[in-house]
């Protein structure tokens, strides 16, 4: 090789070498951006996490431990900044939660699944996400709703505890998840379109909603927007499993419809409405969307109903059922802690007594349990992806406004700064130790967020821990809970929407 050809190929490696430097800077720089680790020309970290094969939270626990409060990840094309201190949080979610009260831009396949972001979850902020939260919270979250949909849970939980008996008689022990997330799945059908199904077509219906579910996990196209046109396949099949979906609960929609329009009357000339229908005219959160005319949408078609009514059923479902699970995990591992719930729960009711939601709020021990779980084992671990109305800045960064901005809630109660053993399970804490007077709403400071804070906090935050206390009281109150002989419980946790346990609880149950 001749001189100038070396000197050719080391200017050209030289080249090569500033361009990688220069492309694979994540952060920093003349934009600002809070700093993060160094990543790939074009692809940014996604490669670096793919390679990762384990779930993104694990990834970002471990980020934190080296970049801190604040960073930034760059995922392809989409920039992340990632939030995991408490201080930063409230800064952002309540001191300046209307700036931060938006939701980032969606890929194709989500847009199909939210009817073009036609759901409280994914709405901008704006009139559409004003409008559908305003009426979810008054017509299925205000108190006199709650009570007069009391029957409901009572019929489900009836049915829950005879189930698991039957299984416990069959089988020798319970699957708790499976038997929870039917019961809560049930509950919140019933909310929705004031119908009581079976067991065999809720589970059909939870079937549908779980693959949608996978299905609108983040993938490839989501990062690299600009490489979705090589994913047609995925965007086929996409729209195969949402026509499932809408021919599932199409019919719900209709019976309800017809059972409306018919004032209830079942010699009314308006057919199609059949016995499952359960609720009076007004008390199932649909047919206040058969009303609702939010701007710029108009009238409701049958594709934004099944969507509005999906969203219910996904996001109270898995939250709650993982909570019970979790929580009796505990009670199976730790006898102590449960013979103390269950005589506070035969002090308070008696033996065979009804548990009645007035019951469960009075029952301190129970509601330490439950915060504790909530403590120890958030659902998520992130709240669900936010992004800026406008550019802004945080704590001393810029935040463009087409970021992911992504809070880890998870570090906030796992700081040993703040909560003393926090591996530990003591609901103690939560009587007399350093969870008194936890603000769960985070709008005091942030210790705590399993329903989020600020503007997008969950709507729902009384119906989910009800479900959860009440579940949980009842199955307590009924049976002895113990280890299953030839699984031993095991805490595991790996991710599925929610923080689940890898191995899904089954336990013994004996008689009271
Ligand atoms: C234990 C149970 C539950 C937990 C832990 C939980 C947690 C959460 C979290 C962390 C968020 C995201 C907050 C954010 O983005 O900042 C959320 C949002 C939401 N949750 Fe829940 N949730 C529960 C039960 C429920 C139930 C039962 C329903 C419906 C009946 C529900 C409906 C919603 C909705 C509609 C949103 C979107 C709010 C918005 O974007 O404005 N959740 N929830």
């Amino acid at each position: 090789m001749e001189l100038m050809d070396l000197l050719i190929l080391l200017a050209a490696a030289l080249l090569v070498r500033l361009w990688w430097r220069y492309w694979s800077v994540t952060g920093g720089g003349s934009k600002n951006l809070p700093p993060g680790p160094p990543g790939w020309p074009l692809v940014g970290n996604l490669v670096q996490v793919l390679l990762q094969r384990r779930p993104f939270i694990y990834v970002v626990r471990d980020l934190r431990t080296k970049y801190g409060p604040i960073f930034t990840m760059q995922m392809g094309q989409r920039t992340l900044i990632i939030i995991t201190s408490a201080q930063l949080i409230h800064e952002a979610l309540v001191q300046k939660g209307p700036l931060f009260a938006s939701r980032p831009a969606d890929s194709p396949t989500r847009l199909l699944f939210s009817v073009g972001k036609c759901t409280i979850n994914s709405a901008e902020y704006g009139p559409l996400w004003r409008t559908l939260r305003r009426n979810f919270v008054t017509e299925l979250i205000n108190p006199t709703r709650i009570k007069q949909c009391g029957w409901i849970r009572e019929w489900a939980f009836d049915n829950h505890l005879k189930r698991i008996k039957k299984e416990a008689l069959e089988t020798g022990s319970v699957g708790v998840m499976t038997n929870c997330r039917l019961t809560i799945c049930n509950i919140l059908i019933c909310i929705c379109f004031g119908a009581r199904i079976s067991d065999a077509r809720v589970k059909e219906i939870e079937a549908v909603l779980k693959d949608v579910m996978l299905m609108t996990t983040p993938k490839l196209p989501d990062f690299l927007p600009v490489f979705t046109p090589f994913f047609r396949r995925q965007l086929k099949e996409a729209k195969k499993l949402r026509r499932k979906q809408v021919e599932c609960l199409v019919p719900l929609v209709r019976s309800r419809r017809a059972f409306v329009e018919c004032e209830g009357n079942p010699t009314g000339d308006a057919a199609g409405w059949n016995e499952d229908i359960v609720s009076p005219i007004g008390a199932a959160y649909i047919d206040s969307l058969f009303k609702l005319e939010p701007s710029g949408r108009g009238k409701l078609g049958e594709e934004e109903l099944v969507t509005l009514c999906s969203e219910v059923m996904n996001a109270g479902t898995d939250t709650s059922a993982t909570a019970v699970e979790w929580a009796l995990l505990h009670l199976v591992m730790d006898q102590d802690i449960q013979q103390k719930l269950y005589e506070e729960i035969v002090d308070s009711v008696g033996k065979d007594g009804k548990i009645t939601e007035e019951d469960v709020e009075k029952m301190r021990y129970l509601g330490a349990i439950v915060k504790e779980t909530f403590r120890r084992h958030p659902p998520s671990h992130f709240v669900l992806s936010h992004a800026a109305t406008h550019e802004t800045e945080l704590g001393g960064y810029t935040i463009p406004a087409d970021a992911n901005v992504e809070f880890y809630t998870a570090w906030v109660t796992e700081d040993p700064s703040v909560w003393k053993e926090p591996g530990a399970f003591r609901p103690e804490r939560f009587l007399d130790g350093d969870g008194v007077d936890v603000d769960v709403t985070g709008s005091r400071g942030v210790k705590m967020m399993p329903f989020g804070a600020g503007r997008r906090i969950c709507p729902a935050m009384t119906l989910g821990t009800l479900h959860v206390h009440l579940l949980l009281a009842r199955m307590v109150q009924a049976f002895k809970w113990v280890p299953a002989p030839d699984v031993p419980p095991d805490p595991t946790e790996t991710f599925a929407f929610t923080v689940v346990m890898k191995n899904p609880l089954r336990a013994a149950i004996l008689p009271r």
